[in-house]
């Protein structure tokens, strides 16, 4: 992304979220200032200084994104999650940002490799993305934007870290363009240096040489297989690519000249705001050219293992529904070091992730009183054989199965005489 698309988005931005002015205004400023730093030019970098001093003054000596003060937090609050959840609701209705927070949100977890245990080098949903040294992966352009729409929320909850707050805007986001309920889960510790960003190059390309083994070399990195692969390519029913981004796309169609949000760019279904299955049924049938097609969704229709259920999908759409809402929510948890260790769901009170507890009442249909008629019964039953009720009468197994075989002794060699 270049510094005159950048200052375009944060005008764009600045048009959607009047009130956000001054924030993306001093955001955008400093990133084309970190990207004139990136160049070629020892002299510009200079430029980016003030900006760094303001970063490491306000976010306690780091070097991360935020040129606003931030609270470190390293547990998520659930009320300030829900109240979160709920200011994401507003900004979804005035920017119509929903693909971008979910492609954000994918991009943080989607770093995870299954082969390295230790936390956070394994990558995954950390919100490791919200430093500068990975939202300068080229994987990542036009991610900024994202971030900077939600900082200002970010800045309100003190106690809600990046990365629930990243994972809590796309499974907003999905369920507000009409997608199914995603069973999130919540309490995901956030990384708290740049160096603990993963290096370049986890996510996928959209255009390699053999895109089926692409696709699988990185989905199956994160453990994934050929179901959720097809499953997740699904969420580009939402958004567009931008040919100032990541180099893919019409810089406009038909679709996409008038926004909503910021107006350009490619999209893969012609209501991409609206998230259905219709991203199948467009890529199957590639009829209209003002729509998107990577090498990478071109073969979920050609190579045969994923085929079954792009076809599926394209017939199916609560079939997709439900295999996205599962598989969202595993991306979305890649990774990930959650506080409580279980997690926790805003939707009840139960920690989701954990075996529901054995309740016996639950499942019997309550203690009933005897009635006095059979009391007696059990009573004189009792009395016959010298016990009571109360003091039940000492059994001695041992003995009585003694009895047992010797009365069975007993009656057998009687049978024989
Ligand atoms: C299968 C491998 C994938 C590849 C190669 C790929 C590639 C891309 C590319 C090139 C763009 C355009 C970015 C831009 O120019 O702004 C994009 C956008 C997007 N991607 Fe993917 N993606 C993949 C998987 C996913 C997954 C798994 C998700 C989410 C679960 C996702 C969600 C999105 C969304 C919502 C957008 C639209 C963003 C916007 O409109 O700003 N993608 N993707």
């Amino acid at each position: 992304m270049t510094s005159l698309s950048a200052a375009a988005a944060a005008a764009a931005a600045t048009r959607l979220i009047p009130s956000a002015t001054a924030t993306v205004t001093k955001l955008t400023y400093s990133y084309s200032l970190h990207l004139k730093s990136l160049g070629s030019s020892p002299q510009l970098s200079h430029q980016f200084l003030p900006q760094e001093r303001a970063s490491r003054r306000f976010s306690s000596g780091r070097i991360g994104y935020s040129t606003v003060a931030s609270p470190k937090c390293f547990v998520s609050d659930p009320e300030q999650l829900k109240s979160a959840r709920e200011d994401i609701k507003e900004l979804l209705k005035t920017t119509f940002c929903h693909p971008i927070l979910v492609r954000l949100a994918w991009h943080d977890s989607g770093t995870f490799n299954k082969n390295i245990e230790e936390w956070p080098k394994r990558g995954g949903a950390n919100g490791s993305l919200r430093f500068d040294i990975e939202l300068k992966h080229s994987a990542n352009a036009g991610l900024v934007n994202a971030l900077k729409l939600l900082q200002p929320i970010k800045d309100k909850y003190s106690s809600v870290t990046y990365a629930d707050l990243f994972q809590l805007a796309s499974a907003t986001a999905v369920e507000d363009a009409g997608g199914p309920k995603i069973p999130m889960r919540y309490g995901r510790v956030d990384v708290t240096e740049p160096e603990q960003c993963p290096e370049e190059g986890r996510l996928p390309d959209a255009g390699p040489p053999s895109p089926a083994t692409h696709l699988r070399d990185v989905f199956y990195r994160m453990g994934f297989n050929d179901k959720e692969i097809v499953a997740l390519s699904g969420a580009h029913t939402l958004g567009r690519s931008r040919p100032d981004r990541s180099g893919w796309g019409k810089p406009e169609t038909k679709y996409t000249k008038d926004g909503p949000g910021a107006p350009g760019g490619q999209s893969w279904t012609a209501r991409w705001l609206k998230f259905d299955n219709s991203y199948f049924k467009d890529i199957k049938e590639k009829k209209d050219e003002d729509l998107l097609v990577l090498p990478t969704d071109a073969v979920l229709f050609e190579d045969p293992s994923f085929k079954e259920f792009a076809e599926k999908y394209a017939e199916d759409q609560d079939a997709f529904f439900k295999d996205y809402a599962e598989v969202h929510a595993k991306l979305s948890s890649l990774g990930s070091k959650f506080e409580p260790p279980e997690g926790f769901s805003l939707d009840d009170s139960s920690p989701q992730g954990q075996p529901e507890k054995f309740v016996a009442a639950k499942y019997s249909t309550g203690k009933r009183e005897l009635s006095e008629a059979m009391k007696q019964k059990i009573r004189a039953e009792y009395e016959a054989v010298g016990g009571s009720p109360d003091k039940p009468l000492r059994s001695n197994y041992f003995l009585n199965i003694m009895i047992a075989v010797a009365v069975l002794a007993l009656a057998t060699s009687l049978v024989m005489n």
